[in-house]
């Protein structure tokens, strides 16, 4: 047993390693064969492209790499003149010459489709044209902007508070989830589709909002898909509330034909001519040949220094900021539209990045490559990119309604999605865009449209939203796409076996209230049941701590015996890395939440400041439920937690087997303990688990001692007695182990997400 957690420990180190050594990119050459219709690229370390396509561009296009340097160095000449030609850039935006028209049409439709290329000014401007025309009723009324991401929502209201010169904050202002940054001033808030969803809840008219603009309708998020029928009804009912639904230039017909035959205003675009390059062969590792093109294509001679910004949700909003930050002459930007910034990694991936990717000031003659998820796709518009690099994937959440499990599956982008990519390049200058697969896998093999998330998610927070907006027809709700009844089904089940609906389906009590947090349903249940067991301080803890996404720990490289001893003090008893996260979070209170004992205790100081505001929004809405803080004897007696914990993740118990493994009680498949786990050195007999990661193998991360009968006390109508009563399973284990690994779970390629980052 000991030997496995020492495997997977040396697995993770050799990932550091391959890392590092990826971190330190080896310049290839490139060489541009002969020009002409169709040249040849070629690099050092063999990836062979072959260009084939343009995209048209509409600016005079130019294929002249100084010429397209002096045009973004113009432009960022032009930025970096700040205030005073903000003004003036908010008038070269395509969507301003239209300003007029677009006021009309909205002010003559209730419904409008807006469609426009990224960059063309819809997300910025739109709010910005209705809230000087007066539809905020000089602060009476608010207009929403929603957005699919978190960071989307953030920087998009940064840059508008900025064009007109206020506090973020103030005029202008976001709601992400756990993060209101508004005031009462607010008049423009822009905020995820997820927050605009809970807003129903308490304000079922949108009473406030005199224009709902649902921005990035193309991305079909699953809060998105929600919102349109939502919107949709409330629309009908208030004849004075104005709704955009604007989208990059897909599906705009089936948004109209939703949306009872709305109008669609086109916002003209703008851009330069963009060569596009096909491998000549499919790669093998399309994380060395995106490292490997990018080195390439940055070898122009002129540019030598390297700022790498990494782009992701979690990331501290200081460093995102890099990316909207013009790099000095000799620009070259690359945006790799990968997944390595979500990381692929087998152990805490968001510090690994971090520990690697610090971004140092732009030396002069810099270019910048920044790294992102899909998020650079089409929410954010980063200027002066010349090169993408397309690996050709995303990382896309699945649903298995079969086994309940959801995870996130590395998949082929759509074409729409690849055409977003390049599209990327081509916004200052003339770009390039390098797709790692070939031009036979783009146009047979790709699927024109990604599938809408709310056909390949689970469901079960969604239905509970809609449930406590008195919405209980599901089938009969109006979806754009109906999501399959089987997921439906399955939400319905799983708020069954939490008590959050009764044997009619309809919500209960523990229902109502575990819908009042803005978490999953399973945290949330663990919330509301810490009443019964008299220890809601420190289950609000453990959920805070559980819900900022973070790493908690951190492992200096010369300084890893120190902090494993440190990391270890937490898991003093073997309580399980609940407890711990309780103890890590209790112990920093008393230090007077000092920055300072974060540092000799390694642990992620920015995290715990942000457990801390969770907590406290989380012992807010506590109140609002009416369920008195208590606490279990000072958080001594910690059955009473651990029960509490039970009470919502019933259903991811596991039992250990000779071999060392675990199996899960109910869906039969085999796990194992993630390395990083407090309880890896002495696996107890019976756990419970947070959530499922696939990295090497299935992991259990966040374990906690479990006892077997609590399972049948706390879970009756989903446990029976022999769930946990016959004697481990004798030598069925070994020989089923292997196939269990791939026929029992999901889909083969599953990677678990934290799942809470995608949904606010
Ligand atoms: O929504 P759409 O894609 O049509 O465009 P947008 O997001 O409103 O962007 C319009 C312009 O604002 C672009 O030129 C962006 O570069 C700029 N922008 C920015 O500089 N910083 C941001 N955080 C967001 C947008
Ligand atoms: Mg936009």
């Amino acid at each position: 047993r000991d030997g496995k957690t020492a495997n997977a420990l040396s697995e993770q180190e050799a990932w550091e390693e391959q890392q590092i050594r990826k971190s330190r990119l080896q310049f290839g050459s490139m060489d541009r064969g002969q020009r002409g219709d169709e040249y040849e690229l070629l690099f050092d370390d063999g990836v062979e492209f072959v260009r084939s396509t343009v995209m048209a561009g509409t600016a005079p296009a130019d294929d002249d790499d100084t010429a397209a340097a002096a045009a973004a160095d113009e432009y960022h000449a032009e930025a970096m003149d700040a205030k005073a030609t903000l003004q003036d850039e908010r008038k070269t935006l395509p969507v301003y010459k239209l300003k007029d028209d677009l006021l009309k049409a909205i002010d003559e439709h209730q419904v409008l489709i807006v469609v426009g290329e990224t960059g063309s000014g819809k997300t910025t401007q739109i709010p910005q044209y209705l809230h000087e025309v007066g539809y905020t009723a000089g602060g009476r009324k608010k207009v929403a902007c929603t957005q699919p991401r978190r960071v989307a929502a953030m920087s998009v209201a940064a840059r508008v508070a900025e064009e007109m010169g206020v506090k973020l904050g103030h005029e202008v202002g976001y709601s992400i989830r756990f993060e209101d940054c508004t005031s009462e001033k607010t008049v423009i808030k822009y905020m995820t589709d997820g927050m605009l969803l809970r807003e129903f809840l308490g304000e079922p008219d949108l009473g406030s909002y005199s224009v709902v603009v649902v921005d990035e309708a193309h991305e079909r998020t699953l809060a998105t898909d929600i919102l349109f029928g939502l919107v949709k009804d409330i629309a009908r009912l208030r004849p004075d509330m104005k709704l955009l639904i604007s989208s990059a230039t897909l599906n705009a017909d089936k948004f109209s034909d939703f949306f009872d035959a709305a109008p669609v205003f086109r916002i003209p675009g703008r851009r330069f001519e963009v060569g596009i390059h096909y491998t000549v062969a499919p790669e093998a590792d399309y994380i060395d040949a995106t490292w490997d093109t990018e080195a390439a294509a940055a070898a122009n001679g002129k540019v030598t220094e390297l700022v790498i910004c990494p782009i992701y949700a979690n990331l501290p909003a200081e460093l995102q900021a890099k990316i909207f930050e013009p790099t000095p002459t000799g620009v070259l930007k690359v945006v790799l539209a990968t997944n390595i910034a979500d990381a692929e990694t087998p152990y805490n991936p968001r510090t690994a990045m971090e520990s690697f990717l610090v971004a140092p000031p732009a030396p002069a003659g810099a270019r910048k490559v920044v790294l992102a998820t899909n998020i650079a796709e089409t929410s954010l518009t980063i200027d002066g990119i010349k090169y993408v690099v397309d690996p050709g994937f995303c990382k896309v959440k699945s649903y298995n309604p079969r086994t309940g499990m959801e995870s996130l599956v590395v998949a082929p982008v759509s074409r729409a999605s690849a055409e977003q990519r390049a599209g990327r390049s081509g916004r200052t200058g003339p770009g390039e865009c390098f797709r790692l697969y070939t031009e036979y896998n783009f146009v047979s093999d790709l699927d024109d449209d990604a599938v809408p998330e709310i056909q390949r998610s689970n469901l079960a927070s969604v239905v509970l939203a809609l449930k406590a907006l008195g919405i209980n027809d599901l089938v009969g709700f109006d979806f754009m796409d109906p999501p399959p009844a089987e997921s439906l089904l399955r939400a319905l089940e799983e708020l069954f076996a939490l008590g959050a609906l009764n044997s009619r389906g309809e919500l209960t009590k523990t229902g109502r209230r575990m819908a009042e947090f803005p978490l999953d349903p399973m945290l949330s249940k663990a919330i509301v049941a810490s009443e019964r067991y008299g220890c809601s301080e420190e289950v609000i803890t453990i959920a805070a701590m559980l819900s900022t996404g973070n790493a908690v720990f951190y492992r200096p490289r010369d300084k890893r015996v120190h902090a494993d001893a440190a990391r270890r003090a937490f898991h003093a008893g073997n309580a399980g890395d609940h407890v711990a996260l309780l103890n890590v979070y209790n112990a920093w209170a008393e230090s007077g939440y000092s920055p300072q004992w974060c540092r000799e205790s390694f642990v992620q100081h920015r995290t715990m400041r942000r457990a801390r505001d969770v907590r406290d929004q989380l012992g807010a809405l506590l109140e609002r439920v009416e369920i008195a803080p208590c606490s279990s004897a000072g958080g001594g007696d910690l059955d009473a937690v651990r029960k509490a914990v039970t009470a919502g993740y019933f259903r991811h118990a596991a039992r250990l087997q000779r071999d060392g493994s675990y199996r899960a009680v109910k869906s039969r498949q085999t796990v194992f303990v993630h390395p990083s786990s407090g309880v890896a050195q002495a696996p107890p007999r019976w756990a419970l688990y947070h959530e499922l990661v696939l990295t090497t193998k299935e992991y259990m991360r966040q374990v906690t001692e479990l006892k077997p009968e609590w399972l049948v006390e706390i879970a009756p109508h989903y446990y029976e007695r022999k769930d946990v009563d016959e004697p481990e399973p004798k030598k069925k284990t070994a020989a089923a182990t292997p196939q269990e690994q791939t026929t029992a779970g999901s889909t083969p390629t599953k990677q678990t997400p934290n799942l809470n980052s995608f949904f606010d």
